[in-house]
């Protein structure tokens, strides 16, 4: 036997031990590109809801609360540490009755308003507050100033619904006129503002089909183009991005995209991104740590529809955007639990989330990165004191929850080519009613980024680890370094008298040549960071 035939051989026989006694294989074909990674992918979301606002972020220059101009400053610490790309406010539901113009100039001389969410039941019996009478206290240079302090971009979805095409303009006028060109922008750096804000990201409007107008689709397709026929640029290339489906609803996107075209495909120049919310919603009695392991897989399983929810629409766009002009933007994405949990009954839609929130946090980002040529930007609904949460907050006490962990591992895919990478595992057959679904055992992402491979894991199973082999198609291993994220309940959480109840555990792993065996622990969500050769 020449020795090349008998080294193919040894490693045949190699592959096919570790392939027996591997449950589940990742295949990684590091040849095989499929668009980069923006960073933008891991964005947030906040809004004037509940404890989102006051005092998630906004404490005030007086408090006693550690605070950076009024801003709280162990959320800005965290974030720094995160590096969010881009933040989207003030909504929301908040957005489609807000006034920017309220929520500029001196702060004592602001009005109060009703908040977007008064009538809601829950706060209703809520306590009074900023949380029911916007103060105004936190507008768009406090934005503003939020997103600079923490390094992200602002993403700020201008009011639709009761405001006309002139104060959209206008809004963009105040935020990106450089001062002592336009009144507006004198009037901003009268306030302490000189350099223009230079937004980018426009939100032309929020969820047109419902609390933003209740449209059809074709009536907000010439709402669209009103708003956006004119717009001043003071040298900033704006990004509009439109309201897209509510989940499934391919009948939006379709009579949206045909009726925005009906003067000519020069349309779609005008829109960067189509946004696509999807809240996977909850299960069983709909508790957010209270959950049987049913629930646990029923959600997981809801969750992963993020993947067909993006084909579908991208297939839907593409029957007229045939060049795949306008990317998708999943502008609200995550889990919405039940009330119970919340750290303040005037925290409207808090939730203390899990290891299950992590593993869909975790899934979401995963299938992101897998379509990162259709998806341009993403805002997990929504940051702190809300739906599927990185932070929890009440006066002085702060804490990163399961999904805060999450988006600090999976920033190493940020900047990074996505590359093709097949997850093979036995399922998990879910259900809840009379829906069926089959959970996927493994689900994850890979891409590289020079010679550093970082490849991103979720093992589903509620109790049982997964010994996966994990075999590189074009590329060789020299080292690994893993991180963890997983606890033995998978009802575990954080809290602030218990803050690091979950939390990430790094190691050194063998991982060498083509093809090697990890073991994932159940429940798990996890990182490898591999050194090709
Ligand atoms: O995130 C909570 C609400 O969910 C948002 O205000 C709205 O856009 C969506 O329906």
């Amino acid at each position: 036997m020449r020795r090349r035939d008998f080294l193919a051989t040894a490693a045949g026989l190699l592959a096919a031990r570790t392939a027996r006694a591997a449950q589940a294989h990742i295949e990684v074909f590091v040849d095989e590109p499929i668009g980069t990674i923006s960073a933008d992918l891991h964005g947030h979301f906040t809004e004037h809801i509940g404890g989102v606002v006051y005092d998630g972020i906004w404490v005030g220059e007086d408090s006693k609360i550690p605070n950076i101009g009024g801003i709280r400053a162990s959320l800005v610490e965290a974030l720094r540490s995160l590096k969010p790309p881009v933040i989207r406010w003030p909504g929301g539901c908040f957005a489609d009755s807000y006034n920017w113009r309220d929520g500029i100039g001196p702060r004592a001389q602001r009005p109060r308003r009703a908040n977007f969410w008064i009538n809601d039941p829950f706060m209703v019996k809520a306590p009074d507050g900023p949380q029911k009478y916007e103060p105004n206290w936190f507008g768009t240079s406090e934005f503003v100033r939020f997103c600079r302090l923490t390094g992200a971009q602002p993403y700020l979805a201008a009011d639709l619904r009761s405001l006309p095409p002139k104060d959209f303009y206008e809004w963009i006028d105040y935020c990106n006129a450089p001062a002592g060109l336009t009144s507006l922008a004198d009037q901003r750096a009268a306030q302490g503002d000189k350099d223009p804000f230079g937004v980018r990201f426009w939100g032309v409007g929020n969820e047109s089909w419902g609390c933003g107008g209740d449209f059809a689709p074709d009536e907000y397709a010439v709402e669209f183009r009103r708003y956006t026929a004119w717009l001043p640029e003071f040298g900033v290339k704006l990004a509009l991005i439109g309201s897209g489906p509510n989940g499934g609803d391919i009948d939006w996107t379709r009579r949206f995209f045909a009726k925005f075209t009906e003067k000519g495909k020069h349309a779609l120049h005008q829109m960067y991104g189509w946004a696509l919310h999807y809240y996977c919603g909850t299960s069983g009695k709909g508790q957010a740590v209270d959950f049987t392991v049913d629930d646990w897989y029923s959600l997981l399983a809801k969750s992963t529809r993020m993947e067909s929810l993006i084909t579908d629409h991208w297939a839907a766009m593409g029957e007229i955007d045939t060049e795949h002009r306008v990317k998708l933007v999943v502008d609200e994405w995550g889990a919405w639990h039940k009330s119970g949990t919340e750290v303040h009954p005037a925290y409207l839609f808090g939730q203390m989330p899990t290891m299950r929130d992590a593993l869909i946090s975790a899934l979401t980002l995963d299938t992101f990165h897998r379509h990162a040529d259709k998806v341009a930007m993403s805002n997990a609904a929504q940051l702190i004191n809300n739906l599927h949460c990185l932070f929890l907050a009440r006066e002085d006490q702060f804490v990163v929850t399961p999904n805060y962990h999450v988006f600090r591992m999976y920033a190493a895919h940020r900047g990074a080519q996505a590359v093709r990478a097949l997850f093979a595992a036995p399922a998990h057959p879910a259900q809840e009613n009379q829906q069926h679904w089959s959970l996927a055992g493994l689900a994850g992402s890979a891409s590289l980024q020079g010679k550093t491979l970082a490849l991103t894991a979720v093992n589903t199973d509620a109790a049982q680890p997964l010994e996966t082999e994990i075999i590189l198609r074009g590329a060789s291993a020299r080292s690994g370094r893993l991180s963890t994220l997983a606890h033995p309940d998978i009802h575990a959480h954080n809290t602030f008298s218990n803050p690091n109840v979950v939390q990430v555990r790094e190691e050194t792993i063998e991982a060498q040549g083509s093809a090697f065996t990890f073991r994932f622990p159940p429940a798990s969500v996890n990182k490898l960071l591999v050194e090709l050769g």
